[in-house]
């Protein structure tokens, strides 16, 4: 298995079955801090940059408290405004990266260009990792999914993944990729303007990746372990900020995960992951049921971004 010290975390086309392993076994050995609202000293001598050119909740945040929890600091800006790449300069990734780079021992990016935080990388001598690249790719977020996965079914192989939402989005490109490295079996949804790239489905088909595409829930959902959901109103990632228009749409039937459709065809065990921000494609009332698991899955978050700091930084081997 390759090292992960000083590694670019870009994608997960490139990640190999053993690595996921790796990077859980260092979460399972960590997350005790986390669990136990305790800070330790392991990255007390390092520093993170967070470069965020787009809206965030919890990765941004979730990776800077992994920082804090592992007694490093932190430093970055979460609006690309207020720096020379967001105003009259409109300052390149390469310039920017080669002043981030001495200012931090590594750089978590989010981005509206698909690309940018590989184009950092070519720039900077300091690991980048990537936090979400317009539609490319989410690595951290599904590294974190397929933690939760494991924690809460003792396994990834064998399972049967429903992903319904925009298969434009880039958690729905990172996991396709991953589960590639899994046996499962995984059921596509989603709308007909927002359906899989026919580059993205050759690429899971040169995986041996087995999957179908289904035009509704309801045909899908008895035969799922795990549900995998996201909204399909939602925003456009290629733009740095959208703001919520006066009008805003609905989710139809198809795309939609409800209380009583996992009573009336919902396997008894199984789970839902949903990465947040929700739409209306998953009701608040089904988070009271034993099925949801995006509450843990972001608690899961901040775990995953200790052992992915930790392991690029060197302090695991
Ligand atoms: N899951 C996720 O990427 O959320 P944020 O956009 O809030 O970071």
């Amino acid at each position: 298995m390759r090292s992960f010290l000083g590694r670019d975390i870009l994608s997960l086309k490139d990640f190999e079955r053993a690595e996921f392993f790796r990077v859980f076994e260092i979460c399972d050995r960590l997350r005790t801090f986390a669990e136990n609202r305790r800070n330790t000293d392991l990255l007390k001598d390092k520093t993170l940059l967070t470069a965020f050119y787009q809206p965030s909740t919890r990765t941004r945040m979730a990776t800077e408290a992994a920082m804090h929890r592992l007694g490093g600091h932190v430093l970055g800006f979460a609006d690309p405004k207020m720096t020379r790449a967001g105003d009259f300069y409109q300052e390149s990734i390469k310039d920017t990266v080669h002043m981030l780079e001495y200012y931090a021992d590594v750089i978590a990016m989010r981005h509206f260009q698909q690309g940018a935080p590989a184009e950092a990388a070519k720039w900077s001598s300091v690991p980048i990792i990537n936090c979400g690249d317009g539609w490319g790719e989410h690595p951290t977020q599904v590294l974190t999914d397929l933690y939760t996965v494991l924690r809460e079914k003792g396994t990834i192989d064998g399972l049967h993944f429903l992903c319904i939402g925009d298969m434009r989005m880039r958690t729905m490109h990172s996991i396709g990729y991953a589960l590639t490295n899994f046996d499962c079996e995984v059921s596509l949804i989603s709308p007909p303007e927002m359906s899989p790239t026919d580059e993205w489905k050759k690429e899971l088909r040169s995986q041996n990746l087995r999957f179908r595409e289904v035009d509704h829930v309801e045909k899908a959902i008895s035969d799922a372990d795990v549900i995998y959901i996201e909204p399909v109103v939602q925003a456009d990632y290629t733009q740095s900020r959208v703001e919520r228009g006066k009008k805003v749409g609905t989710t139809p039937s198809n795309y939609k995960v409800t209380r009583e459709l996992l009573l009336k065809k919902g396997k008894s065990d199984a789970i839902i992951l949903h990465s947040l921000p929700r739409m209306d494609e998953l009701p608040p009332d089904v988070d009271s049921t034993r099925h949801a698991r995006y509450w843990e899955e972001a608690f899961n978050g901040v775990v995953l971004r200790m052992a992915l700091l930790a392991l690029v930084l060197g302090a695991v081997e």
